[in-house]
């Protein structure tokens, strides 16, 4: 089903039917369910539960920062006290490199591992996925797995503790990793990298800074509203999307402001963990792809690369899904029920305008050079294209316009800007 603005050409309706093709994989597929243990404290019933699934010699996966901050040790504890000692691996750095999957890998040999737990966010999360499924299948290497459905072998059982509410790498099928010698991300994304055990503990979360609560926080939107204004939405995946936008939108800012609220942070891991649910369904979009090549290009971190640049996409996307943004909103708590679609879907455009600036996203994307640009649009419609089902096709020269405006002297993204490209006709509403 094309659309005005995309490109004529049996391209673009071989790409559109390939995505219909993985929204009808996701209506059959079983996606295991792992199981979850939630709440303040849960944490503590991790122990018993890997022994009773006898979980010998776990590979506990971290980072430096979180034992620094003691956050894994009580976990560590209390498996040496039940005579199940961890091997630790604590390399995994802010976005994992293939390296460091390799040196994970040797880890978990080296301690003749037959489990991994992963305490942190969503790097160290991806990172344990990636160890486990290339202990698995050893001459697969991580670019041979790069790819949909391309882990062989089921990986070793994998519990997760995510430490932040955003990635929803607990939830989701998918390891992100970079390819520094290609410059480049590279996702696995199978169903055997779904965890065994899932553990969402607000008390693992209460001493996180401002700036890492709205980064996680607004990555978590980003997965939300792709999820749902994608043509790929299943109704699985459209509901566990408006929870999140709910939950997000009531409790983002109180987790941000007031870190110690445990409610608030119960409640944003929750919609981490629901748009990561949607998102792993239906694959993401445009703000995605444009964070991972900013991400490569000038290490900016995933949550905050998503939040700069959002609002443009959305912009760039609002002729071919006014109804879905219109719902969006709805979920967010905005407008009335006499307001119309079109003016609902400003509505969420601006608000979410409104929380980046709240949070303190700037409007530019300060380490962004006029000189990369055409480097940094192709690399992410590259990515996004043929897989990510979004609802309006952008060309080069869209992309590189939408990334100009985003340039610390660009001038500012406005409505009217983003209205002189030529509209798209209207998608089809959701399929709820
Ligand atoms: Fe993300």
């Amino acid at each position: 089903m094309r659309t005005d603005h995309e490109p004529a050409g049996i391209t673009v309706v071989l790409m559109r039917a390939y995505q219909r093709l993985l929204q009808a994989l996701a209506l059959v597929l079983p996606f295991p369910q792992p199981r979850k243990l939630i709440g303040a404290g849960a944490l503590r019933t991790l122990p018993p539960l890997m022994r009773g699934r006898r979980w010998r010699r776990p590979l506990l996966v971290t980072n430096r920062q979180l034992l620094q901050l003691q956050l894994p040790q009580p976990l560590l504890q209390k498996l040496e006290g039940a005579g199940r000692p961890c091997q630790v691996f604590d390399q995994v750095p802010d976005n994992p490199t293939i390296a460091c999957v390799e040196a994970g890998l040797q880890a978990y040999r080296a301690g003749r591992c037959d489990s991994l737990v992963a305490v942190g966010g969503g790097s160290v999360i991806d990172c344990a996925k990636a160890i486990g499924a290339r202990a698995a299948n050893p001459w697969l290497s991580c670019r041979a797995m790069d790819g949909l459905f391309r882990v062989v072998l089921p990986p070793p059982p994998l519990a997760c503790v995510p430490t932040t509410a955003g990635s929803g790498s607990e939830a989701s099928i998918a390891a992100v990793l970079t390819d520094q010698e290609r410059q480049r991300k590279l996702a696995m994304a199978d169903l055997k990298l779904l965890p065994a055990i899932t553990v969402i503990d607000p008390e693992l979360m209460l001493g996180l800074p401002p700036a890492i609560t709205a980064a996680g926080g607004l990555d978590a939107l980003t997965h939300a509203v792709e999820a749902y204004i994608g043509r790929s939405g299943t109704p699985f995946s459209n509901r566990r999307a408006l929870e999140a936008i709910s939950a997000i939108a009531r409790w983002l800012p109180r987790a941000h402001a007031h870190g110690d609220d445990l409610e608030a942070r119960l409640q944003m891991a929750l919609a981490a963990h629901a748009a990561g649910e949607a998102f792993t369904r239906t694959n993401v979009g445009y703000a995605h792809a444009l964070a991972h090549a900013l991400g490569c290009f000038y290490a900016i971190p995933h949550g905050l690369a998503n939040a700069l640049v959002l609002p443009s996409v959305l912009r760039f996307s609002r002729p071919a899904c006014e109804p879905k943004l219109a719902a969006l909103a709805r979920a967010a708590g905005l407008g009335t029920s006499q307001d119309s679609d079109p003016m609902l879907a400003r509505d969420f455009i601006r608000w979410v305008e409104a929380l980046n600036q709240q949070l303190g996203v700037p409007p530019f994307i300060a380490s962004l050079r006029s000189v990369d640009i055409p480097r940094i649009s192709a690399d992410a419609l590259q990515e996004a294209h043929p897989s990510y089902p979004v609802p309006r096709w952008m060309r080069r020269s869209d992309c590189e316009a939408l990334l100009t405006q985003l340039l610390a002297d660009g001038a500012s993204p406005s409505d009217a800007w983003f209205q002189s490209i030529p509209p798209a006709e209207a998608d089809s509403p959701p399929e709820e």
